[in-house]
């Protein structure tokens, strides 16, 4: 039986009082799972994921991780309670070296712990291995995507929730990208990842939503989402997943 590790209930949210982004949405994420949420912009899928990491306000509903009510736990508790999230941008620390970036995102483990757990991340990302006294700032932009996931990562998170980790990279860097989501997945990690890049997204998910002015409208198998007609609808009369040769969505 599947073990659902993040549910995510009738959840509402929003930045003001009274003004709701995220209107009543409900997902779920089950062990070793990569679930995708997708949508047009603006429909809320950012405001909903950094509701779920405890960085938006929630004024109805309920996050549950692992059975766990983590609705009103703020953002810096949640790496403790296992859920890690890498935010779109801003997600390491660009003047301090790949090795110090790694080093602080241990926190939360024994100090003996450590240092097997960086070699742990080398092992997985050589490329950071090769760089570990660049600055942050100096990596390609998938690199610099590799050593937020590998800071997430690091803690042994029940729940990877990753924020349009293929935003912004050259074609070559967007493969890269899924490619290391899938590894990870393949390691036994859960992941629920929102993407514009949809169909390199939905070749690598399990499951999809596609959430719309803020609540979940139709939920599918990420293999099949992509000729589901009721999500071209849902994109308003267009048709933004339709692959082009090679392309990006
Ligand atoms: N910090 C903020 N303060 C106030 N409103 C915000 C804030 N961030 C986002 N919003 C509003 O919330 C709505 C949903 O934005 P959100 O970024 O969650 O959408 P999205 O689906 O992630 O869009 P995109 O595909 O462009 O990333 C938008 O109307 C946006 O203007
Ligand atoms: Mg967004």
């Amino acid at each position: 039986m599947s073990q659902t590790v993040l549910d995510v209930r009738d959840l509402e949210a929003g930045y003001e009082p009274g003004v709701p982004i995220v209107r009543g949405a409900s997902i779920t994420v089950d062990k070793g799972e990569i679930v995708v949420v997708l949508g047009p912009n603006g429909a809320g899928k950012s405001s909903l994921i950094k509701a779920v990491a405890g960085l938006v306000p929630i004024s109805r509903g309920k996050v549950l991780l692992d059975g766990n009510d983590i609705t009103a736990a703020p953002a810096h508790t949640m790496v403790r309670l296992g859920l890690a999230f890498v935010p779109q941008t801003e997600n390491v620390f660009p003047l301090m070296s790949v090795e110090d970036n790694l080093k602080v995102a241990c926190g939360i483990l024994e100090r003996r712990e450590a240092p097997a757990r960086i070699a742990e991340m080398y092992a997985m990302f050589p490329d950071l291995a090769r760089q570990k006294r660049s600055a942050a700032g100096n990596l390609s932009g998938g690199q610099r995507q590799m050593l937020a996931v590998a800071r997430a990562l690091i803690i042994h998170p029940k729940v990877l929730v990753l924020d349009e980790p293929s935003a912004g990279l050259s074609p070559k860097f967007v493969s890269m990208v899924f490619e290391m989501l899938s590894a990870i997945r393949k390691s036994g990690v859960t992941i629920l990842l929102v993407e514009q890049n949809a169909k390199a997204a939905l070749a690598i998910g399990d499951r999809a939503y596609v959430l719309v002015e803020g609540k979940e409208r139709h939920e599918g198998v990420a293999s099949t989402l992509w000729d589901d007609p009721v999500v071209a609808e849902l994109y308003l009369g267009q048709r933004p997943l339709k692959p082009e040769a090679g392309g990006a969505a």
